[in-house]
């Protein structure tokens, strides 16, 4: 019963998704939100201050109009159920937030007259949290061992460390995050992973052993069972040909 009420807790926390706030009053914020999240984006500092403001989805081209204040009101033109906007301090909260929200934004103000007096751009990314993180690894001759990091989700980064302390491959230039790793030989320790996106990060640990040190890597191993494989099958079928004949080679006898 206890097992099952922790599940339950994990997937309701799941479901109500992550949440992210960014400071877009600056000209050309860029903002990231987790899929199927919440984000907040403050436009303003308040909205009560403009006689007029537009929050528009799109730059040039097709714009649609999301949200309009005026005065001390405000109205949703678009996503009525997904969108609350707080006036006083400028912020838009949109939830359930889908990939198809991704995009370039457009906040316009206007004056007493009806006239702009700002117009601003925002960029939002909504990214699918990294998860489900994964070590693979293979050892590969001279005793060196090739690690995999493998994940779930958008724009995943990887760093590596060993006993807490950071590896770089050997392989790739500085500053050049990959999802694999090269270790020299006789190399074991407690191997960490973290993958981060914007949105989020996850880590994935485990104590590797060196690997053997000859020029045996895993490729002959295979190589070797394979003939084994074979002897084994030219063993059986010779003895199913010796079983089926010799009782008619004895009747030819008697
Ligand atoms: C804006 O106001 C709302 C409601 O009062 C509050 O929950 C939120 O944290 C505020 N956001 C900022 C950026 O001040
Ligand atoms: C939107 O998300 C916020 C924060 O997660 C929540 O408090 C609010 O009830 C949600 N609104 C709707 C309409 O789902």
């Amino acid at each position: 019963m206890e097992a099952v009420l922790g599940m339950l807790v994990i997937s309701a926390g799941v479901s109500h998704g992550l949440e992210t706030s960014c400071d877009a009053r600056e000209n050309g914020s860029q903002c990231y939100g987790a899929l199927g999240g919440t984000v907040y984006l403050q436009l303003v500092t308040d909205a009560t201050r403009y006689d007029q403001l537009s929050f528009l989805k799109g730059s040039t081209g097709a714009k649609t109009e999301i949200l309009k204040t005026k005065k001390d009101k405000w109205v949703i033109r678009d996503t009525p159920i997904r969108v609350h906007f707080f006036i006083n301090n400028g912020t838009f909260r949109l939830n359930n937030t889908r990939s198809t929200d991704s995009g370039e934004y457009l906040i316009e103000t206007f004056n007493s007259v009806g006239l702009a007096s700002g117009t601003r751009g925002l960029q939002l990314f909504i990214e699918a949290p990294v998860s489900s993180p994964q070590l693979s690894s293979e050892c590969l001759s001279h005793g060196e061992m090739r690690v995999f990091c493998s994940s779930e989700g958008d724009g995943p980064q990887y760093s590596w460390t060993l006993d807490g302390q950071t590896l770089r491959d050997t392989e790739t230039s500085p500053g050049e995050e990959t999802n694999t790793i090269t270790l020299k030989k006789g190399l074991s320790g407690n191997l960490t992973c973290t993958i981060r996106n914007y949105i989020s990060s996850d880590t994935v640990s485990r104590r590797i052993l060196p690997c053997p040190g000859t020029g045996f890597n895993v490729f002959v191993y295979f190589q070797l069972a394979e003939v084994f494989i074979l002897l084994a099958i030219c063993l059986g079928s010779y003895c199913f040909y010796k079983k089926k004949t010799c009782p008619q080679e004895q009747d030819d006898v008697e």
